[in-house]
């Protein structure tokens, strides 16, 4: 049965866990709710990584109101120090009856072990609300936390037919203002943007977040690059010193090249050599262990071709402008051999479309991605089915089975 009430209460927990975007990575953006009989009295999210969690902010804010009530927060309260105390601890000590989770969260430090400590001493907690919604909301820090490897979008602009310009070599502006205005949003939110060197040489990109009328925070640049071709003068480059400017390259490249650029400020990663250049796989393993959890591909096609043929794009976002552009030298969103067989193409689900302004924006998945069968979920809803006796659900073998990995990067 679905209790409306709390299906609502967690839905403005995520508008307040929104609030965050942007500034809590590689932590989650969560959001905190504390009602009395259903009434909202506080609200919390947490608005900066290093500062209060929104279960804290909530509860500070209701004071001593907070006594007997009901505390609803997206993802499941922290139990140890981080950057920050426990938040067990604070429901405890405010004399919370009841806690209403959306999901666990996956960090190895928490999983399911705080519903259980809350529950064993004597505070209700129902989970499961929005379970996959709250999920999808901090997919990044889900796939991070758990495999310690950034979450990668793969984002292209391009024609209805799949044309990311005309003829190669002429720079072509496809989609219109209000599109780009939202990527910039989504570049300020993300960990990192990535592109292939010939991009840069022939667009000279500065890859910047621009968001009118505030200052956006900056996503670091990625070149892959494998003899650092990459010119002295090029706009990253000469932006280096200000933005976190990565060229990942491998042992083709001159080590006075790479000095060059380290004297730049750049930071070069000499990573293994791969099929068509960096080895993609090292390059985010690396990426991963720098707290980098969101990846953003820009292209152009050989590095679409590469990250789509070896399955590394965990969401797509494409932008698809009103246009048929068509010829045989207009380069494609993907390239690569041509496939015989269907099964062998990278088989989307759509999740997502609409209108933003002339063009089209659709969100896809692999379709072999499947939220609801992950690990997380299958624990949040063992979690919701033995609501009363969870001691032998979350065991230590529950926890080996879901093979989480502790980075840097962990929710505080
Ligand atoms: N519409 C859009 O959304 C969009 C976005 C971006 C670019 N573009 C357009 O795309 C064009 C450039 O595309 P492109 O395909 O020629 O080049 P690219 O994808 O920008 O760069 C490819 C180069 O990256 C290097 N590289 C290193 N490791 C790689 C790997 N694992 N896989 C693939 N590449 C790797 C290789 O050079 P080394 O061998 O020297 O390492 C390779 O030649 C430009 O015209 C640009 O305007 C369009």
């Amino acid at each position: 049965m679905v209790d409306l009430g709390a299906t609502s209460l967690m839905r403005r927990a995520m508008e307040l866990a929104e609030l965050g975007r942007g500034r809590t990575s590689p932590n989650p953006v969560v959001g905190a709710l504390v009602t009395q009989d259903g009434n909202v009295i506080a609200e919390g999210h947490h608005a900066v990584l290093g500062g209060l969690h929104a279960e804290r902010v909530a509860l500070e804010s209701a004071g001593t109101a907070a006594y007997g009530s009901t505390l609803i927060s997206t993802l499941e309260p922290c139990r140890s120090f981080g950057r920050t105390p426990p938040c067990t601890d604070a429901i405890i000590d405010a004399g919370v009856s009841k806690v209403i989770v959306g999901s666990i969260d996956p960090n190895p430090k928490v999983n399911g072990q705080s519903v259980r400590y809350l529950r064993e001493r004597g505070i209700q907690v129902e989970i499961g609300t929005l379970a996959s919604e709250v999920a999808e909301q901090n997919e990044a820090y889900f796939k991070h936390i758990s495999s310690g490897l950034p979450f990668v979008y793969l984002k292209a602009a391009m024609s209805m037919d799949g044309k990311l310009s005309l003829r190669r070599g002429i720079p072509t502006r496809l989609t219109g203002q209000d599109i780009k205005a939202e990527m910039h949003v989504m570049r300020s939110s993300t960990d990192a943007i990535l592109v292939g060197v010939e991009t840069i040489l022939s667009d000279n990109p500065r890859l910047s977040a621009r968001i009118e009328g505030s200052v956006a925070r900056q996503p670091a640049r990625v070149i892959l690059d494998s003899r650092c071709r990459i010119p002295m003068n090029s706009a990253v480059v000469a932006t280096a010193e200000d933005t976190l400017t990565i060229v990942a390259t491998t042992d083709q490249a001159a080590p006075e090249r790479i000095q060059e650029l380290s004297d730049r400020g750049v930071v070069v990663m000499v990573l293994d050599r791969g099929a068509n250049g960096v080895d993609l796989k090292h390059l985010l393993t690396e990426l991963g262990n720098k707290s980098i959890s969101s990846l953003i591909v820009e292209g152009g096609p050989s590095v679409h071709t590469s990250f789509i043929r070896q399955g590394l794009a965990d969401k797509f976002v494409l932008l698809c402008a009103p246009y048929l552009i068509g010829g045989d030298e207009a380069p494609n969103m993907i390239g690569g051999e041509s496939l015989s067989r269907l099964d062998e193409a990278e088989r989307l689900r759509f999740t997502n479309s609409r209108i933003v302004g002339a063009d089209l924006l659709v969100e896809a998945y692999p379709a072999a991605y499947d939220p609801e069968m992950s690990e997380w979920n299958k624990l949040t809803e063992e979690l919701a089915l033995r609501n009363q006796d969870v001691g032998d659900i979350i065991s230590p073998e529950t926890t080996v089975e879901i093979q989480l990995t502790t980075t840097d990067s962990e929710r505080d």
